[in-house]
């Protein structure tokens, strides 16, 4: 874990976490007091921009560079959401940041809602995610009567509220477009692009910052103790840590926080207590399903947006699944294909009917009943989908395929060849 002296989300604060004593004491809402009382929204945007910090729900964009977006608009009436609607298989660090750090999180809001000025202020947190939820009501009520939030906060003249959206339970709901979208009453389905981003088309069409549960909690440690804190880990152009949520074949499942960087084995191996049974590694999801799968060969390869993706794969929001050499990667692919079946919401063709074919040619093979046609089939497939659709659910779901054909290929010619399955499917759910 980061030592002492390191940046980290991660702290211990006293009393139950939606209890604003232990916060207070540890420094919390001081970012927030600055930046009302001292600080222009240029100043703060200049802030993030030199931290380097980058969106941790998926995709890595620059975080000034999109509050910057916001505040430079030319409409007026802007909106600000927070997006808590996680769903991605073998993810969870939101949810640990919302239970264990509810203040940092209603801090990190409170300044992006302020900097962008914005008319109306959201959390977005998932309907499976209740306690989460009755914990940052509870935190707000604390914060709301100290007077942090609401009327004229710290006698300065802002009034400024945050309220909690109690939103929709699926994966593609965490797509921003179609949180929006269900935000106002409509269903949770992604927005047809162009226009591509919220930044200039969000909440009712108005200019709308969304950021990451993770991305907001790192706000006030950085405007609290200065960019070049926050620099002090991570690489050059991924600075700081990153919330790891480490599933599958490991002895200690769980969120770990790690400076950007960290080689897979060091996440597996240091914080996660290795493989059970001594058990070898056989594969890794490094950023959930909808990423390419590396093998036990890539280890050594850093876990940053950049670095990742140079090795043809992604770190999304660094759901790192494992995957053990007792496992069948064709039923471990299936199980993948089936939830992506499951979650398309159906509104484009490609995804509604790419996603199913792909599972039923998937389900095929892993039941022995497979030709080697179907397996050209299930590549062809894939070249068709990947790229097509509102948003990306169709192309993980083709990406998922494509990487566990390239990388064993053999297992499936094996389903193939001997009409059934010849491996033991000891750890196909995560
Ligand atoms: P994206 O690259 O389109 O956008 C990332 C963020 O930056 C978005 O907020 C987008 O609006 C913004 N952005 C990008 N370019 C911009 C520009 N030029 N101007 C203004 N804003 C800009 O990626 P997307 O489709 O939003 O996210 C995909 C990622 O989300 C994947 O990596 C996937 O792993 C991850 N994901 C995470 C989930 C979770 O539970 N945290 C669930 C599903 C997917």
């Amino acid at each position: 874990m980061p030592t002492a002296s390191e940046p980290r989300l991660i702290q211990q604060f006293e009393g139950a976490p939606w209890e604003i004593e232990g916060y207070l004491k540890a420094g919390g809402y001081e970012a927030w007091k600055r930046c009302v009382q001292d600080m222009k929204a240029a100043q703060i945007v200049e802030e993030l921009k030199k931290s380097g910090l980058r969106g941790r729900g998926g995709a890595g964009f620059p975080t000034g560079v999109k509050w910057d977006k916001v505040l430079n608009h030319r409409v007026k009436e802007r909106y600000f959401v927070c997006n808590a609607g996680e769903h991605e298989p073998g993810t969870f660090k939101d949810r640990h940041l919302l239970k264990t750090l509810p203040h940092q999180l209603i801090e990190g809001c409170l300044i992006a809602s302020y900097t962008v000025q914005a008319k109306a202020s959201f959390i977005y947190v998932n309907h499976e995610y209740q306690e989460e939820r009755e914990n940052l009501h509870k935190a707000l009520a604390q914060a709301k009567a100290r007077g942090i939030l609401g009327k004229n906060v710290f006698g300065s003249g802002v009034d400024i509220d945050l309220q909690v959206f109690e939103g929709h339970g699926s994966y593609v709901a965490g797509e921003e477009t179609a949180m929006l979208e269900s935000m106002q009453g409509r269903p949770a389905m992604p927005r047809q692009k162009p226009p591509f981003y919220p930044t200039d088309f969000g909440l009712y069409g108005k200019p709308t910052l969304v950021n990451n549960v993770e991305t907001l909690c790192n706000i006030p440690r950085i405007l609290y103790k200065g960019a070049s804190w926050f620099t002090q880990v991570g690489t050059e152009k991924c600075p700081g840590t990153m919330m790891f949520s480490l599933s599958g074949a490991v002895n200690r499942p769980g969120v770990y926080e790690m400076p950007m960087g960290v080689t897979i084995r060091e996440l597996i191996e240091r914080c996660s207590g290795g493989v059970p049974g001594g058990r070898k590694i056989k594969a890794v999801f490094p950023g959930g399903p909808a990423f390419s799968m590396v093998t036990a060969d890539q280890l050594d390869l850093p876990m940053d947006f950049d670095s990742l993706k140079k090795a043809g794969t992604g770190l999304g929001s660094a759901g790192v699944i494992v995957v053990d050499d007792a496992t069948c990667m064709v039923a471990k692919t299936l199980h993948f294909s089936n939830f992506f079946k499951g979650e398309s919401c159906g509104q484009c063709p490609p995804c509604r009917m790419g996603t199913l074919n792909l599972a039923q040619l998937m389900a095929k093979i892993e039941e022995g009943q497979g030709t080697q046609k179907d397996l050209d089939s299930l590549l062809q497939l894939c070249g068709f989908v990947k790229g097509t659709g509102y948003c990306t659910l169709v192309t993980g779901a083709a990406v998922l395929v494509q990487s566990s054909v390239k990388l064993f290929r053999q297992e499936y010619e094996d389903h193939i060849r001997l009409q059934q399955c010849p491996y033991r499917p000891a750890s196909v759910a995560v």
